[in-house]
């Protein structure tokens, strides 16, 4: 079975700000208007290149405190703020190293956050208290055109209900966050589909925080040799940041998460085991692999035929699988060249088993 993304729906515009949310379409016009409810203290979810942010000024420490609010989001994890472009960099960064310049030089507008020591006027609630700012520079029109017009800079993070699935789609954010905040600008699906890569510069050499949209291989042909935090390294008194939580993105259903040289046969004799017990099996799989499953009675959910695609559609179909109630999702390690390192940490932190085989 294909499973194309669902096409966008009406758009309930019912026209007030408030609780009330307005499913807005992202036109020149009501852009501005999003970009007037932002700098009023609102909320605004619109599209990056990424997935789904959830907005609103990043200065305005009132407005900041509606995200963690809507999201029900723990105070202790950090926001990253969204500018229009570098050239606005000092207004909420206190220094910023030459590497940092060469990297938005290269990278913004893109997938990569920045941390930089922080300016005095970000509220200490869009850091979650620290003394460094997540700062980047959407590469999406409509992400731009709305903070240009806001004028300020915008703290966003992912448009989703705190520790569920990131959307990528209008109708994800709307499941989760309907009702919580004042606008919806609906630009279709991201093109990207994985957050951004977080880097941190203040290490040497420098370390990414989150594998996302720009590669290890892009950053290192760059600035040469990077290393990647991970949950395995020696312990250290704490997070080096603290959104970095262990469990996260993760579906309703039950998540296994096959890692190994034989991956892939491990997550068949699961499957094969789960519908002897009679439980509703999903599986994410590339096409390939899919059309080897697809008569044995689980569903599945094609993730298109290489790791870009896949990250473009993992967090879909994670939400599709949960949309029709099956009781356990089984995908597999997609490697760890280009996307396949961001694909890797989502799905091991979605998981609630990781087999290693
Ligand atoms: O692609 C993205 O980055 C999306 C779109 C909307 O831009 N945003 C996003 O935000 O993923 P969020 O809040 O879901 O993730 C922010 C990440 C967290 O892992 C957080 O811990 C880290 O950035 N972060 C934020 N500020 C930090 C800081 N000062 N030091 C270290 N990590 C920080
Ligand atoms: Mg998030």
């Amino acid at each position: 079975m294909i499973i194309s993304e669902s096409a966008i729906g009406n758009h309930p515009c019912c026209g007030k700000i408030g609780t009330m949310t307005a499913w807005l379409p992202a036109t020149p016009e009501n852009i501005v208007r999003a970009a007037q409810v932002l700098r009023e203290g609102g909320l605004v979810a619109f599209p990056t290149e990424t997935v789904y942010g959830l907005g609103a000024n990043a200065l305005d420490e009132r407005a900041a405190a509606r995200i963690f609010t809507a999201k029900e989001r723990p105070p202790e994890d950090p926001l990253i703020v969204h500018l229009s472009h570098a050239a606005h960099l000092e207004g909420v960064a206190r220094s910023v190293p030459p590497l940092a310049r060469t990297l938005a030089e290269r990278f913004w507008p893109g997938p990569l956050t920045l941390i930089l020591p922080k300016q005095p006027c970000v509220p200490d609630l869009v850091t979650a208290g620290l003394d460094t700012v997540a700062v980047r520079v959407p590469a999406h029109p409509i992400a731009l055109a709305l903070i240009e017009a806001a004028g300020v800079p915008v703290a966003a993070p992912s448009a989703n209900r705190f520790g569920h699935t990131s959307p990528t789609t209008a109708q994800h954010v709307w499941h989760d966050l309907e009702g919580r905040i004042d606008i919806l600008l609906d630009g279709g699906p991201t093109p990207i589909g994985v957050e951004s890569t977080v880097l941190d510069l203040s290490t040497e050499p420098p370390r990414i925080l989150r594998p996302g949209g720009v590669t290890r291989e892009q950053l290192e042909a760059v600035i040469g040799p990077v290393t990647v935090w991970n949950r395995q390294m020696p312990p250290e008194s704490k997070l080096p940041s603290p959104g970095l939580l262990e469990r996260h993105y993760a579906p309703r259903a039950r998540l296994l998460f096959f890692v190994g040289a034989k991956a892939w046969s491990a997550l068949i004799e699961h499957l094969q085991a789960f519908l002897a017990e009679g439980k509703q099996v999903g599986i994410l799989a590339l096409d390939e692999e899919a059309r080897q499953i697809e008569q044995q009675g689980a569903l599945v959910y094609r993730l298109g035929r290489d790791v870009e695609s896949a990250a473009r559609r993992m967090y879909a179909g994670l939400r599709w699988l949960d949309s029709h109630q099956v009781d356990v999702i089984l995908c597999r390690d997609l490697g760890e060249s280009g996307l396949g390192l961001a694909i890797r940490d989502r799905l091991q932190r979605a998981a609630a088993q990781v087999i290693h085989t």
